[in-house]
């Protein structure tokens, strides 16, 4: 696969260094990524788009799942990832995952992260939706995150790696042969680094996170635009899944309008006993799955989302009083600090919650050692599709999938280095445009694209509202082209504007392989096609965009997938960044 020769527009490089291996992001996967290449002896550079812990990983609360308990086996965290997959997973991604997970948690207990423990000294293990048994070891209560990134970050930096904070990942640089060579970048800093640069490495390891400010409420930090995704399309990269975006369930309702990051309520509060309960109090999920409350992500959000259209209800509620004030501060002390912030106690009062973007289940696509489509380019953590969470993410697989991937890849990293000397050779990047003909957008169009995209794109989805989706972000599109093809005016280039330029790029996707996927399943919700169709969609949607600025969307056969619709490769539009 080689680059689509489409860039944003950005002044040329102005300074570059060096390094064996640059890895682009600080959450969990990239900070493991970057340790385990530093100890094999790799020169190894973190990129980053703010500080060091402003990622999504802070973020996570509810924990990380592992087969750790007694009796708990890999095999059964297996069946139940699998089973909230929904058809898609890939079984040899999940297998990798859940029998290296235990000793990747271990091993990052080493690195320094301190979990909670039981009166024994065993880690506490609490629940969370999908999940069978209890198997999901936290931290500081409901600050799992935090103490995952605060040990990763004290390592990296007792450990000497080198890092560029305040640093925008452009575009990738590749050689002659279509062969990584490094990225281009942005830093926001003073002094000799300051600017577009360049980063020459014959490996770049991909760890931006997510792309959950595509909509208007979400979980995610402001950084979470998509940067990762929209970089590999247009370095010729294949992502899959791209419409399995996971909707978290209960996140504190802060108004209708309310837009940006909002405040998540840890499924782990119901792993502990919570209740959902509508207006008039009644718990609406008992009786709509075996596990009510607990049943995998998706189906919680949808029994909520369907109260609340019979009710004509902008959210439902948590209910825990009865956990009582020293459970609260003890267990969950994030969570009930952000909603005192917001002036509602959970102690005395049901919390209102509604569902909000949260998880790309998809991303860019690579194998079981995180190499994607491009030669020396990989992927870990949320913006990589491993293939590990189908069609909807088992909760608190995420940190592990980080973990686990990013160890793997700086294994083959390492190793392709032992083996063949590929990635100890002076990368030679082929000349960088300057002024690739084709528009930014202006930031007051991110909330537009928001918009666009929570009305029509959303929890709910039907041809209607994605056709809507679709022109709504074509026009904008069509606007800045047209702004550039007859005045020669495009937005000025800086953060904001690539920034939102990576927005347009992953929601036109998004939205392209929403329409195509003409079923319900996981987390994609079509209410034209409410059923599972196994017979025509078990299977991928994988896009790409072509060297001709055309996206290429077809649907990929796996092995065991019956082979249907051999038509299935389609161009449904012309795409241009
Ligand atoms: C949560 O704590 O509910 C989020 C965990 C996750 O997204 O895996």
């Amino acid at each position: 696969m080689t680059s689509t020769g489409i860039r944003l527009h950005a002044p040329a490089p102005g300074w570059s260094i060096a390094a064996d291996v640059v890895v682009v992001g600080s959450g969990v996967a990239g900070l493991t990524a970057a340790l385990r290449c530093e100890a094999a002896g790799l020169t190894t550079v973190v990129v980053t788009k703010a500080r060091l812990d402003d990622g999504s990983t802070r973020w996570a609360q509810g924990g990380i799942a592992a087969a750790l308990g007694e009796g708990d086996t890999p095999e059964q965290h297996l069946d139940d990832t699998l089973v909230a997959g929904a058809g898609l997973c890939d079984e040899e991604a999940v297998r990798l995952l859940v029998t290296e997970g235990p000793d990747a948690v271990r091993r990052l207990i080493s690195t320094g992260a301190h979990f909670d423990t039981d009166d024994e000294g065993g880690i506490q293990l609490t629940r969370e939706g999908g999940h069978h048994r209890r198997r999901i070891a936290h931290a500081g209560g409901d600050a799992t995150g935090a103490e995952i990134s605060r040990a990763l970050v004290e390592a990296v930096r007792a450990r000497g790696v080198r890092t560029v904070e305040n640093a925008l990942v452009l575009d990738l640089l590749t050689d002659a042969d279509g062969r990584t060579a490094g990225v281009t970048l942005h830093v926001m800093g003073e002094g000799q680094h300051d600017g577009v640069g360049a980063v020459h490495a014959p490996a770049v390891v991909l760890a931006t996170g997510g792309m959950g400010q595509v909509f208007s409420a979400t979980t995610n930090p402001s950084v979470s635009t998509g940067d990762g995704v929209a970089l590999a399309l247009r370095a010729g990269a294949e992502v899959s899944d791209l419409e399995f975006v996971q909707f978290h369930p209960t996140v504190l309702f802060l108004g209708a309008d309310a837009e940006g990051q909002q405040p998540l309520v840890s499924e782990a509060v119901r792993g502990e006993g919570a209740h959902l309960v509508d207006g008039d109090g009644v718990r609406f999920m008992v009786g709509q799955h075996e596990l009510a409350e607990l049943a995998p992500r998706d189906i919680v959000a949808k029994g909520i989302m369907r109260r609340m259209r019979e009710q004509g209800a902008e959210h439902m509620f948590l209910d825990a009083r009865h956990f009582g004030a020293d459970m609260w501060e003890r267990r969950f002390p994030t969570i009930l600090a952000a909603c005192r912030a917001h002036g509602i106690d959970p102690v005395t009062e049901p919390v209102p919650v509604a569902p909000a973007a949260h998880y790309a289940s998809g991303g860019v696509r690579t194998d079981s050692h995180g190499r994607t489509t491009v030669p020396g380019l990989y992927a870990c953590g949320e913006v990589a599709c491993t293939g590990v969470h189908g069609a909807n993410r088992l909760a608190s697989n995420s940190l592990l999938e980080g973990l686990v991937y990013a160890e793997r890849i700086a294994a083959d990293i390492a190793r392709e280095r032992a083996d063949n000397g590929l990635h100890a050779r002076v990368p030679q990047p082929v000349a960088h445009p300057e002024t690739p003909a084709h528009p930014l957008l202006a930031p007051e169009a991110r909330f537009v694209i928001q918009r666009i995209m929570t009305e029509g794109a959303g929890v709910l989805r039907s041809a209607a509202s994605l056709a809507t989706a679709a022109d709504r972000l074509e026009r904008l599109h069509a606007e800045a082209r047209g702004a550039l093809e007859e005045n020669g005016k495009t937005a000025e280039p800086g953060v904001d504007t690539w920034e939102t330029t990576n927005l347009l790029c992953v929601a036109r996707v998004l939205v392209a392989a929403a329409r195509l996927r003409e079923e319900t399943r996981g987390c994609h919700w079509r209410e034209d096609h409410a059923e599972r169709d196994d017979t025509h969609w078990r299977r991928h949607i994988v896009v790409r965009l072509d060297p001709d600025r055309t996206t290429a969307v077809h649907t990929t056969d796996d092995a065991d997938f019956p082979p249907t619709r051999p038509e299935a490769l389609v161009a449904p539009r012309p795409l241009e960044q």
